[in-house]
């Protein structure tokens, strides 16, 4: 077994992983200018998200809102469908706000300041200092999941990582490490190394740079840090949606905007009641959400989809219309659409209904109905 560090030269850690990402460092598109528009869409893409999903969506993105001008102008919906797929659509809806602010009251540029940056929505703490340091080259650490593993390990801290005495200690470990006028390339590298080498499973302690100085690994404890908090069991949820035709239109409500999912499209429905059958559920949530009788539930498929804690099976079935269509109110949405086909993959659904639906997309029959 190696000697447990006592010590850490910190210059000679912050080399060691400095000179790992020049050797290492993966080209990422937001690396080559580092334009401060591009760092800030990028750290707002990438939590949550894998790296290679982060890099198809930016690229994306980037074709269609090059700067913050063209984001400003944008419609909403049309933002929320470039991010559909990535989840978590506060992030989107916030990014556009933020970008209507930085537009209309910074001309354009984004703060380069900690607190400039966090006093626009959706940039907390982490994405502030991740852009004043990337962009701008303050020298703040930035602590992602990455960082905390990394020091978690080299300093071998065995209180759970989420708890104040973890957090504080890693916050001071950091500041220690970061080395004056290095923060842009020393805090990418801390969480390239973070993600290449010191992996939540099976870390690469062999090719470690730092592994001499590692205290974690010393004592053979390295797949025990962090400490976590035990994982909190899944909820399973069921629900049912209808797919409505009338005159070759589908029938597609927007969500409320302060409820979960919100501002996106979907099917009207809702959860399966306890003793309830998924096609009845389908009727009674047609009625409460838009005043609409609809009866002959078709089967159309069923589709499973995460997210947080939640495991949720998606019952769709095409449903008749019985009422009049002027009988329409809106109860639940904040708005409906009559829309042709194209229109509807034009919006933005949650991962269910987006499921949903690809599959008529491919089904001949369910298409030769609707208008294209
Ligand atoms: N994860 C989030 N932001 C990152 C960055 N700039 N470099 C590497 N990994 C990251």
């Amino acid at each position: 077994m190696p000697p447990i560090p006592s010590e850490t030269p910190e210059p000679a850690v912050a080399d060691a992983i400095l000179d790992w990402f020049s050797q290492h460092r993966r080209d990422l598109p937001w690396r080559r200018t580092y334009e401060p528009y591009h760092v800030w869409i990028s750290e707002i893409m990438l939590q949550q998200t894998q790296m290679e999903r982060g890099v198809a969506y930016f690229t994306r993105w980037m074709e269609r809102f090059p700067d913050v001008a063209s984001l400003a102008a944008a419609h909403e919906d049309e933002v929320m469908k470039l991010w559909e797929g990535l989840g978590y659509y506060s992030r989107a809806r916030n990014l556009h706000r933020a970008a209507r602010m930085v537009h209309e009251l910074h001309g354009g540029c984004l703060p380069d300041t900690v607190e400039g940056l966090q006093a626009l929505p959706g940039v907390g703490p982490y994405t502030a200092r991740a852009v004043a340091s990337i962009a701008f080259g303050r020298d703040v650490c930035v602590i992602d999941a990455n960082v905390e593993r990394v020091a978690s390990r080299l300093y071998d801290i065995e209180a759970p990582v989420k708890s104040r005495q973890a957090r504080e200690e890693i916050e001071r470990r950091c500041a220690a490490l970061l080395p004056p006028g290095r923060a842009r390339d020393f805090n990418q590298a801390l969480m390239e190394f973070g993600s290449l080498v010191c992996s939540p499973r099976n870390p690469a302690c062999a090719a470690c740079p730092v592994a001499a100085w590692c205290r974690a690994r010393a004592l053979g404890v390295q797949e025990s840090r962090p400490v976590t908090a035990k994982a909190q069991p899944p909820i399973y949820l069921t629900m049912a949606t209808g797919v409505l035709v009338h005159d070759g239109r589908v029938l597609a409500q927007k969500r409320m905007a302060d409820d979960i999912w919100a501002n996106l499209w979907e099917f009207p429905g809702g959860i399966v009641e306890e003793g309830e059958t998924p096609p009845l559920a389908v009727i009674r949530e047609y009625m409460e959400e838009t005043g609409l009788t609809v009866n002959h539930p078709v089967p159309i498929g069923s589709f499973r989809h995460s997210y947080t804690r939640y495991r949720v099976t998606l019952h769709a079935f095409s449903v008749t219309l019985l009422s009049d269509p002027s009988e329409l109110v809106l109860s639940a949405a904040q708005e409906h659409r009559w829309a042709t086909w194209s229109q509807i993959k034009s919006l933005a659904f949650p991962a269910g209904h987006r499921q949903l639906v690809r599959h008529l997309d491919g089904d001949e029959t369910f298409l030769a109905g609707v208008r294209p």
